[in-house]
C-alpha cells in the first residue's frame, strides 16, 4: 500500500467520536440515540470535525457497551432503526461529512444465533465458527468456558465472559481441535466479516473503525525471523480488505491495533497510537498527556506527562517511540493521534485548562488523521462513578454531552433516575446555570458566547489545518528542537500535494511549543529562516513569544504555529 491507495477525503479529514448513548437524547428516554446525533450534526461540523466514528449501535445486550454484538445488520432498538442510521449517512453525506461505524470482528455475544448454532451438540454450518476444544473438561493457556452448553466442548473468549472468540484459526497449532487459517471454517469467518462490511457500505456508510483488529488468528506472534509478527492476521485482513475495497475504494479503515507496521501493512488506512502501560512503562503517547498511575490522581506531581506543566519532561521520550514508528510507516498510511477515547480517561480535570490547550495544538497539527473524542472539545472530566454496561474504569469517560444549562445539561429530558449515565450537575437550577457560567462544569453554549473558550481554540486549530495543506494527514514531519535537558519542541510540516499543471510551492508550516512554568528559547537557526514577528507573524498562539537576535523566546505554557 502507499499513500496514494487510500482515500482522498482523510487528507483533510478530522475526526469526531461519538459513543451514541450518550451523545444526544432526542426522545427522552434517558439514553442518546441516532436522531439526536442526527440532530447535532451541524455542531459537530461547527467545529470543524468532517468525520464520525460511531461506537457500535447495533443490537446486544449490552454486557460490553455494545461490544457484544447479538446482530451485526439490526441497529439496536435503544438507538433507533436502521432506517434511522440509513438517514444518518444521508444527512452527513448532504454536509460534506463522512461516517465510520465500529466493526467487532474478533467476537459476538454469547447471544449472537451464530454462537447459539455453534453450540449445539449437533453439528450444523456454524459448529466452527468459534473456537471450540474438544472436551467439556479441556483447557487452554487462552481464556475459555465450560459446562455453559451442550456440546461437550469448551469454548475460547476473545475479551469478557459474554464474548467468545470467532475462530479465524490458529498460527502456530499445539492442538487437533485447532483449525488452520487456511482451513474452509476460517475463510467462512472472514467471509462473514466481508458481509456484515458489504451491508452496512451499501446502506451508505463510509468505512469501520475495527475493534480489537489484532486478534484475529491466535498464537500468531511467533512467525519467525523477519517478519512483523501478526503474519496470519495481516494477510486475513489483507484479504477482506481487499475485496471490499475493490468494491467501495472511497471507504475507509482505521484499526484498533496499537502497531502501525502491522495494521497499514494489512491494508487499514488509518492506525491509532493508543494510550498504552505495559508493566508500568508507557508508550509514546501515554508520555504526552496520560503518563500517571491512576487516572484520578490529580497531583500534578504524580503525573510525568510532557504537557503537565510542573511534572512533565523532555520530548524526548515521546519521540523515541514514535519517530520509528512515524518513519517506517508514513509512506503507507497514517498513525492517528486521539484526543481521548471510550477506554481512556479523559486529560480533564488532572490536566488544566491551559495545558490540554497546549496540548491539542500539538494533537492537531501533527501529521495523520486526527480523531477528537466527543466532549474534550469543552473539557469534559473524567469522573469517578459506578461501572456501567462493563464499563467498569472506563465509565468515567462515558458520561453524557454536557450541551446547555437546561436539565440533565440538555442531554435528556428525561428524569434523573432513567439517564444513562449521570450528568455533571447540581439538582438546584440555579447553581447549575452558575457552575456552568464559572466554567467549573463546562457546556458547549456556554463556550460558543465566550471567543476565549476551550471550545474557540478547538474551532480555531481544526480550520487552520483544513486551510493549510502543510498541515493535512499526508504533509510530511521533521523534528526541528527538542532538547533533552529543556522542554520545549519545535517541529516543520511541510505540503507534498501538487496541483496538476500548476508551478508548486510546496507549503510550509512551523510549530512550537513550551508546556513549562519557565521560559525556553529556541535557536533560530534551527527554525528554517524564521526570524521575526513582523515577517513571520503567528497564525495562532496561547502565551508570550517573542524574538531576540538569535532566538524563539517562548514563555510559560506558550504554543504558536507560523508560516514560512
Ligand atoms: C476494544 C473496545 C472496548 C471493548 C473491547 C472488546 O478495546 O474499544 O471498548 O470493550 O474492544 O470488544
Ligand atoms: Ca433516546
Amino acid at each position: 500500500m502507499s499513500l496514494h491507495d487510500h482515500p482522498e477525503w482523510l487528507k483533510d479529514a478530522v475526526f469526531y467520536e461519538i459513543y451514541p448513548q450518550s451523545f444526544y437524547d432526542s426522545n427522552g428516554d434517558g439514553i442518546g440515540d441516532i436522531a439526536g446525533i442526527i440532530e447535532k450534526l451541524d455542531y459537530v461540523k461547527s467545529i470543524g470535525c468532517n468525520a464520525i466514528w460511531l461506537n457500535p449501535c447495533y443490537d446486544s445486550p449490552f454486557k460490553d457497551a455494545g461490544y457484544d454484538v447479538r446482530n451485526y445488520k439490526k441497529v439496536a432498538k435503544r438507538y433507533g432503526t436502521n432506517e434511522d442510521l440509513k438517514r444518518l449517512f444521508l444527512e452527513a453525506h448532504k454536509r460534506d461529512m463522512h461516517i465510520l461505524l465500529d466493526l467487532v470482528p474478533g467476537h459476538t455475544s454469547e447471544e449472537h444465533e451464530w454462537f447459539k448454532k455453534s453450540s449445539s451438540a449437533e453439528e450444523n454450518e456454524f459448529t466452527k465458527r468459534y473456537i471450540w476444544t474438544d472436551s467439556a473438561f479441556s483447557g487452554y493457556s487462552m481464556p475459555f468456558i465450560g459446562g455453559e452448553t451442550d456440546r461437550d466442548a469448551t469454548y475460547i473468549l476473545n475479551f469478557f465472559k459474554c464474548q467468545p472468540a470467532l475462530n479465524y484459526g490458529f498460527a502456530n497449532r499445539d492442538r487437533s481441535w485447532q483449525s488452520s487459517p487456511e482451513s474452509e471454517e476460517a475463510a467462512a469467518t472472514r467471509l462473514s466479516m466481508v458481509d456484515v462490511m458489504r451491508f452496512w457500505l451499501g446502506m451508505g456508510a463510509d468505512g469501520f473503525r475495527v475493534d480489537m483488529a489484532d486478534s484475529l488468528v491466535k498464537n500468531d506472534d511467533n512467525n519467525g525471523e523477519g517478519s512483523l509478527g501478526k503474519d496470519n492476521t495481516i494477510h486475513a485482513w489483507q484479504e477482506m480488505l481487499g475485496i471490499v475495497k475493490d468494491e467501495y475504494p472511497q471507504a475507509a479503515f482505521v484499526s484498533e491495533w496499537g502497531r502501525p507496521r502491522q495494521a497499514l501493512a494489512a491494508g487499514f488506512d488509518m492506525d491509532f497510537y493508543l494510550n498504552w502501560r505495559w508493566d508500568g512503562y508507557p508508550n509514546g503517547y501515554a508520555r504526552l498527556t496520560r503518563d500517571v498511575d491512576n487516572a484520578l490522581d490529580n497531583n500534578p506531581e504524580h503525573d510525568h506527562s510532557y504537557f503537565n506543566a510542573l511534572g512533565g519532561g523532555s520530548i524526548c521520550q515521546f519521540l523515541d517511540d514514535y519517530c520509528p514508528q512515524y518513519e517506517s510507516t508514513c509512506n503507507e498510511g497514517y498513525f492517528s493521534f486521539i484526543t481521548c477515547n471510550h477506554d481512556t480517561p479523559r486529560m480533564a480535570p488532572r490536566l488544566s485548562d491551559r495545558e490540554r490547550r497546549v496540548a491539542f495544538g500539538m494533537i492537531l497539527t501533527m501529521p495523520g488523521v486526527p480523531f477528537v473524542y466527543y466532549g474534550d472539545e469543552i473539557g469534559m472530566k473524567y469522573r469517578d462513578i459506578p461501572t456501567k454496561e462493563g464499563g467498569y474504569a472506563r465509565t468515567g469517560t462515558r458520561t453524557p454531552m454536557q450541551w446547555d444549562d437546561s436539565k440533565n445539561l440538555g442531554f435528556s429530558t428525561a428524569p434523573k433516575s432513567k439517564l444513562y449515565l449521570p450528568v455533571e450537575e447540581s439538582s438546584n437550577a440555579s447553581e447549575r446555570r452558575c457552575l456552568v457560567k464559572s466554567g467549573e462544569i463546562p457546556t458547549v453554549s456556554a463556550q460558543e458566547e465566550c471567543e476565549d473558550s476551550l471550545l474557540s481554540w478547538v474551532r480555531a486549530l481544526i480550520f487552520l489545518r483544513h486551510n493549510r495543506a502543510s498541515l493535512h494527514a499526508n504533509a510530511s514531519w521533521r523534528v526541528l528542537h527538542a532538547p533533552v535537558n529543556g522542554r520545549s519542541f519545535a517541529y516543520e510540516r511541510c505540503s507534498v500535494d501538487s496541483l496538476e499543471g500548476s508551478d508548486f510551492r510546496a507549503e510550509k508550516t512551523i510549530v512550537v511549543m513550551n508546556p513549562s512554568l519557565s521560559n525556553e528559547s529556541i535557536p533560530l537557526d534551527s527554525l528554517e529562516g524564521l526570524n521575526s514577528k513582523e515577517s513571520n507573524p503567528a497564525l495562532l498562539q496561547i502565551g508570550e513569544i517573542s524574538f531576540n537576535s538569535s532566538s524563539l523566546i517562548l514563555g510559560t505554557q506558550s504554543f504558536a504555529i507560523f508560516k514560512l
